[in-house]
């Protein structure tokens, strides 16, 4: 394809309005169309380049829409997916695609089967820190990788609201760190969780959890562990140290801008406030893959299987904190 993909985007909100913002800044794509149920939500994306389609067939099933981005509340993206497909539009949407392993599948092998090319917006892999990481061990620069470990704080929890319908922390939240240590150390196949609620009674009158650790056994035979938190008075936080025969790899935040102010009271750097600020290079690097594989029909990644397989670790990682036993990943 020599001119511009051109894309439609569905649900314009936190993520949404990124993905448009970067859309826009790519010369490789045209940001034709946007729906979302809030108007003003439309328009902000809109930018007064792309057109408003008042309903959702409006940008899934448009003859000038190459691709569609899905960027809408999790319980609309299977419905949105299918009818993408079976319009035979290339398809990039957020992450999880739904709450449950066999809606999951059921969207992804209607994709599959329809032959549409499908990207699972786990963005976490285009960072240039963890993809330097990946690479790295994927490379051998630490012999044999022995074991794993990764942190995820937010900066504050989310509303009630949004943990109400999230799936838990889990399939919401830690399904990033699940993906990022599949991604780094290959095939999980049993998890063990020690989840609590020590920040917010919110989340313990939703079934949920805002504070919790998964153990992690590789199909290699390495360890690993997750440390999760809803809260954390310094901002963002993710972290990812690898072990190996050879040394260790370890990458955290990129501050920005990275100044350190030293006086009486100590050392200080500025916080990273959130998901949107410390994963903004990767938030453009995924869309620019997306737009590029397109157009070059090469495959997407990570791609349905990966989408299937972090959600399949975060359901095992949900079952485990009720158990209190080691769960099997469903494969
Ligand atoms: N990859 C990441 O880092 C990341 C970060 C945040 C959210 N997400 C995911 O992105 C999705 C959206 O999350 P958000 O935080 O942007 O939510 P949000 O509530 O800020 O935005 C959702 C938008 O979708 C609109 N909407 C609702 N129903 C719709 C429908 N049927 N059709 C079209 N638009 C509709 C809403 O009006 C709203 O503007 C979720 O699946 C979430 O898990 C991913």
């Amino acid at each position: 394809m020599n001119s511009p993909l051109r894309v439609g985007l569905i649900g314009a909100g936190r993520i949404g309005l990124r993905h448009a913002h970067n859309l826009l800044a790519n010369p490789n794509a045209r940001l034709v169309a946007v729906h979302d149920l809030d108007h003003g939500a439309a328009e902000r994306a809109a930018a007064g380049v792309a057109r408003i389609a008042a309903d959702e067939a409006g940008v899934l099933e448009a003859a000038d829409v190459d691709a569609v981005v899905i960027a809408s509340p999790t319980p609309e993206h299977a419905g949105q997916i299918v009818r993408a497909a079976e319009a035979g539009k290339a398809i990039f949407c957020e992450k999880p695609v739904t709450l449950d392993l066999a809606s999951t599948r059921a969207a992804m092998a209607r994709v599959t089967a329809l032959g549409v090319p499908f990207q699972i917006g786990f963005n976490r892999r285009y960072d240039p820190t963890f993809a330097a990481i990946a690479a790295d061990v994927h490379a051998g620069a630490i012999g044999t990788p022995e074991s794993y470990r990764g942190i995820s704080t937010d900066a504050a929890p989310p509303p009630e609201a949004y943990i109400a319908v999230s799936g838990g922390l889990f399939v919401d939240s830690a399904i990033h760190d699940f993906d990022l240590a599949r991604f780094v150390m290959g095939e999980i196949s049993h998890v063990t969780t020690l989840g609590r609620v020590l920040i917010d009674p919110a989340f313990a009158r939703h079934g949920d959890v805002d504070t919790a650790i998964v153990t992690l056994s590789f199909a290699s035979g390495a360890i690993g562990v997750i440390q999760n938190s809803r809260r954390a008075r310094f901002g963002h936080q993710v972290r990812v140290e690898v072990y190996g025969e050879l040394g260790r790899v370890e990458g955290e935040d990129s501050h920005t801008p990275r100044i350190v102010r030293s006086d009486a009271a100590g050392v200080h750097t500025p916080h990273v406030a959130g998901f949107l600020e410390r994963f903004a290079a990767a938030y453009r690097a995924e869309i620019d893959a997306f737009v590029a594989n397109v157009r070059r029909g090469e495959p997407c990644t990570p791609g349905a299987t990966d989408a299937i397989a972090a959600l399949a670790i975060a359901e095992a990682a949900t079952r485990s904190l009720a158990s209190g036993a080691p769960e099997a990943v469903a494969t």
